[in-house]
């Protein structure tokens, strides 16, 4: 199953009619655009952790029952340098190191006794997350500034900061869209030593128009992966998950640990929401103390009054990054994600949660536009919903209000299920909130290949309507968004039918 992390070379070609099983719906028309690592190892050098694998994105293009699929890396710096020197350089945030920890830090040691600093300079994978927005796709990784793609080719046009707007120099892997103005919701988190965490929150309009930027100083805050947007408040979660302290920085500085590998559970810690008006100052941000847990990725959101409703997987206190079984990304097998209820009381001061789905799960995904809005109870999860933590095989769409679940239990191993909104950018006001389908990539282990599910989202239990078989495999992803646009630089064979 490993395998399924294997490095893959970049393709671009139509897929041909005999390997589509069933049928694509019709009214599909758009663009899956996911990420994730397209290497497991660089020039020999085998990566310790897929995060340090540099970010290959696929674009899988849906048009009038017709696929094309594409994948390209994201042309990095370091990938160049690395390509250029034909060896591995840049050490990766997870623990992939250039040499032996006892080689690194006598190597750091050395730096420090004839005056030169440490080499520190980790790659920059860009391969956590992929939108396409305002002509733009962007790749997303936390620590570090986007690449900007041409969403035609996937060339990559390099580094984008947002017409300078990004000054803390990153971008947060996870974004979300205002279901009201249809704008788009980004964030940074720069930290530092002195444990004053810098947080800015950015929205844009269609054409990247900065409609408004906030920043905070907010001591604690020390990683955020993903964030909830209520009509009137931003929420974050202080994980006690990550330690920025002098003693942490000095083992990562000298090649003891890395960024990764020193994400764990520290007892001092808080556990704490940070709730942020989105119109106020600074001072009026609220925290809420929560039981000990990481949060990686939130799921519903819902404000009604003083009340905040959502729902997100949390990790338990043994949670750990490492490499689970070659498998996952973190300890799952023991220390699985589950999903909690929780509720805020703004006006009393009340923070409660409720465990609502007690099996393994990861990447809750909800409809794009429709998130924070009221009433909002649908979230579909990769899962494994059987008795083993790992693989993750089923994609469990669950009702957080009536708790009902419905489950697909597939033949392989799934990836990330992504909702694609049947009214394209019209869904956040037509049909219901289910009304779309899932499409979902799933690894054949045993024939090292992998398709792309296309399921309906209000029959999940009834498995695929079509099945995308591709005749290679495609690495194991992380994070993608659905996009109810085509990029062809072809002329389309319909418009010249229509021409004779
Ligand atoms: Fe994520």
């Amino acid at each position: 199953m490993s395998r399924g992390w294997e490095s893959q070379d970049e393709k671009s070609y139509w897929i041909p009619d005999c390997d589509i099983e069933g049928k694509i719906p019709l009214d599909i028309h758009g663009s899956l655009i996911r990420n994730g690592p397209g290497i497991n190892e660089v020039y020999g050098k085998k990566l310790k952790h897929p995060i340090d694998g540099d970010g290959m994105v696929c674009k899988l293009t849906l048009y009038d029952g017709k696929v094309h699929f594409h994948s390209k890396f994201v042309s990095s710096f370091h990938r160049k340098a690395e390509a250029k020197e034909n060896t591995f350089i840049f050490p990766g945030q997870m623990g992939t190191r250039i040499h032996s920890i006892a080689a690194d830090t006598l190597n750091a040691f050395k730096a420090v006794f004839y005056g030169s600093k440490p080499n520190l300079k980790f790659r920059n994978p860009s391969n956590t997350n992929s939108l396409y927005w305002g002509g733009k796709i962007l790749t997303l990784y936390e620590t570090s500034l986007p690449h900007c793609l041409d969403p035609y080719n996937l060339e990559t046009l390099g580094l984008e900061n947002l017409n300078n707007s990004l000054t803390l120099n990153c971008a947060g892997a996870h974004f979300r869209i205002d279901p009201i103005s249809m704008n788009l919701i980004m964030f940074g988190l720069r930290v530092n030593l002195e444990n004053a965490a810098s947080l800015e929150i950015y929205e844009f309009d269609k054409q990247w128009t900065l409609i408004n930027k906030l920043n905070y100083k907010i001591p604690g805050l020390n990683y955020a992966h993903d964030f909830l947007l209520f009509p009137d408040y931003f929420l974050f979660h202080m994980t006690p998950f990550t330690d920025v302290s002098k003693w942490t920085a000095f083992q990562i500085l000298i090649g003891w640990s890395s960024p990764g590998e020193s994400m764990h559970w520290y007892p001092d810690k808080p556990s704490m929401f940070v709730v942020i008006p989105r119109k106020g100052k600074s001072e009026n941000i609220m925290f809420f103390k929560t039981d000990p847990c990481h949060i990686f990725h939130f799921a519903t959101a819902e404000q009604n009054g003083d009340k905040l409703h959502f729902s997100s997987v949390c990790l338990s206190e043994t949670m750990n990054m490492s490499f689970a079984q070659g498998l996952w990304l973190s300890n799952a097998d023991v220390s699985p994600g589950q999903v909690y209820n929780f509720t805020i009381d703004l006006s009393k001061n009340e923070c409660k949660r409720e465990l609502i789905y007690n099996k393994s799960a990861e990447f809750p995904i909800t409809h794009p536009y429709r998130h924070g809005e009221s009433g909002s109870k649908f979230v579909y999860l990769m899962a494994s919903d059987g008795e083993e933590n790992l693989p993750f095989k089923d994609v469990v769409k669950l009702d957080i209000k009536s708790l009902k679940k419905t489950v697909w239990n597939s033949d392989g191993i799934i990836g990330e299920p992504v909702f694609i909104p049947r009214h394209g950018y019209e869904s956040n006001k037509k049909g219901s909130e289910d009304d779309g389908y899932i499409i979902v990539q799933l690894y054949h282990p045993d024939t090292h290949k992998t398709d792309f599910c296309i399921i309906d989202a209000q029959h999940v239990d009834d498995g695929p309507l079509a099945r995308i078989k591709l005749k290679h495999h495609v690495p194991y992803g992380f994070h993608g968004t659905f996009t109810p646009e085509v990029f062809f630089y072809e002329p389309k064979l319909v418009f010249t039918k229509s021409k004779l």
